[in-house]
């Protein structure tokens, strides 16, 4: 093992000045340091403290640099030990070709990241004997180019009876446009906007950053609207943005359901401006206190598309979303998507078709809504009594509310326990008006089962 750290900022020149923020640029210096061997595995790093005086920048700089190195792999951090370079952080040899893989990263041990549902919990044995049908019934053309840009006819079938049943959505088949996941679906929806001329998109002052950073690329602005313990604050739209995205069912990340009232305005902002609502519905099948609240489009489906995925209740490895669009937009979407669907495997879509349709989602979803449910049940017991655990229960993860000002070294003190847990700041847009708030967005539905309790005592062990 190397203890070289006496010399660590002359030894490893880090660059601080080419022009990037200080912490970005630290991170980098340090991530290029250990994949170039700079740095070898098992080197002790110095504290977070002498680094910041080494280098004439702030604590907080080194320490989230650090924060972000280790949920890479490219360091680890324990109590004791002090944060130290990955044993798996292997140098390349002098003169070696660059390697044409990315280095294989060990992230930290537990995950409460939100995002994922419990991979673990993939329902192999069903989803093998809903392919083995699909495939058997599979008419040839299946095997061939998709001429139909919609999707399969045997899918969207089958989506506009669960949909209609689960979801209170206004589906017929004709109307359902299969994409790979909510995320292609919301570029090609971007696409369509930027078609009608649309400049300005209004999201939910917190969010998934990937999701604005979409609509950006696409030319679009997004406008943030403020969030409560009631969801997006609709009384805030304006005439300026052309479409609307929210997460009705559970406000994402803090989730709060879009409150009565709220859903109301936001369909009379539609009609009254011309407006889209782009209704993110991407976990609305769990909820456990009462029964799930219906899908918005079903108050206005001329003026609401909505997005549905496979990634919560199935896996986010399918690339199995949904559209369900307004009758005149069909053509719009397809004129985005191409002539034929050439984005998703003919025979995946065949096999959730079967999975729906022989009943096995809906066994699958009520399994999962007992386990998710059983998780925040366990979540508000191990730490109920020292944070409130706030949102509704329903999804994937909860928030758990903070003493103001502790968020960071929250999240922090977790990379010490090897978790990964996210902060709510973290999906903040950047010109949002909100109040200040310290949190941590808890995501129950990443560990596996076996690594349930362990990442819970982390979390506890975590908290202030
Ligand atoms: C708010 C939100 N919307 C949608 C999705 C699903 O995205 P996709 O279908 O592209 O996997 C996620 C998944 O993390 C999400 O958190």
């Amino acid at each position: 093992m190397t203890d070289s750290w006496a010399t660590f900022g002359a030894d490893l020149h880090l660059d601080l000045t080419a022009g990037r923020g200080l912490r970005a640029g630290l991170t980098e210096a340090l991530r290029e340091a250990a994949r170039s061997g700079r740095l070898a595995p098992g080197t002790r790093l110095p504290s977070s403290r002498s680094l910041a005086a080494d280098l004439g920048v702030a604590r907080n700089t080194v320490a989230e640099a650090y924060a972000e190195l280790v949920a890479e792999g490219w360091l680890t951090a324990r109590q004791g030990s002090g944060t130290r370079v990955a044993e798996r952080a292997r140098p390349r040899r002098p003169g070696a070709p660059a390697p044409v893989r990315r280095p294989v990263r060990r992230g930290p041990a537990y995950s409460l990241v939100p995002g994922s549902p419990d991979l673990g919990a993939f329902p192999r044995a069903a989803w093998l004997s809903a392919a083995r049908r699909a495939l058997t019934d599979a008419p040839n053309d299946a095997f061939g180019y998709a001429e139909e840009a919609r999707g399969r006819i045997e899918l969207r079938e089958a989506l506009a009876g669960y949909l209609t049943r689960a979801r209170g959505v206004y589906a017929d088949p004709g109307r359902i446009v299969l994409c790979a996941g909510f995320l292609h679906g919301l570029t090609l929806l971007a696409g369509v906007l930027r078609a009608r001329k649309v400049r300005e998109v209004a999201v939910e002052g917190y969010g998934l950053h990937f999701h604005r950073d979409l609509l950006t690329r696409a030319g679009l602005r997004t406008r943030p609207l403020g969030v409560d313990g009631e969801g997006a604050r609709t009384g805030e739209l304006t005439a300026g943005p052309g479409a609307v995205l929210l997460t009705p069912a559970h406000q994402f990340p803090t989730g709060a359901a879009l409150a009565p009232a709220r859903r109301a305005a936001v369909v009379d902002w539609a009609r009254s401006t011309g407006g889209l609502v782009l209704e993110d519905d991407y976990d609305g099948e769990f909820r456990y206190d009462q029964q799930a609240v219906g899908a918005l489009q079903g108050l206005d489906p001329e003026r609401v598309v909505y997005l549905g995925t496979a990634s919560k209740s199935l896996a986010p490895g399918l690339r199995i979303g949904w559209m369900v669009v307004p009758p005149g937009m069909v053509d719009e979407v397809l004129a985005v998507k191409g002539a034929t669907d050439w984005t998703s495997s003919a025979l995946e879509q065949l096999t959730l078709a079967a999975f729906i349709t022989s009943g096995a989602y809906d066994r699958h979803v009520r399994g999962m809504r007992l386990r998710y449910r059983r998780r925040r049940d366990d979540l508000v017991a191990a730490v109920g009594d020292r944070v409130a655990v706030s949102g509704i229960a329903a999804g994937l993860h909860a928030v758990l509310d903070l003493p103001g000002g502790t968020e960071r070294s929250v999240v922090q003190s977790a990379a010490w326990q090897d978790l990964a847990v996210h902060g709510l700041s973290a999906f903040r847009h950047p010109q949002a008006e909100l109040a200040p708030r310290d949190a941590l967005v808890v995501g129950y539905g990443t560990p596996s089962d076996s690594a349930w309790s362990p990442t819970l005592a982390a979390l506890a062990a975590a908290l202030p």
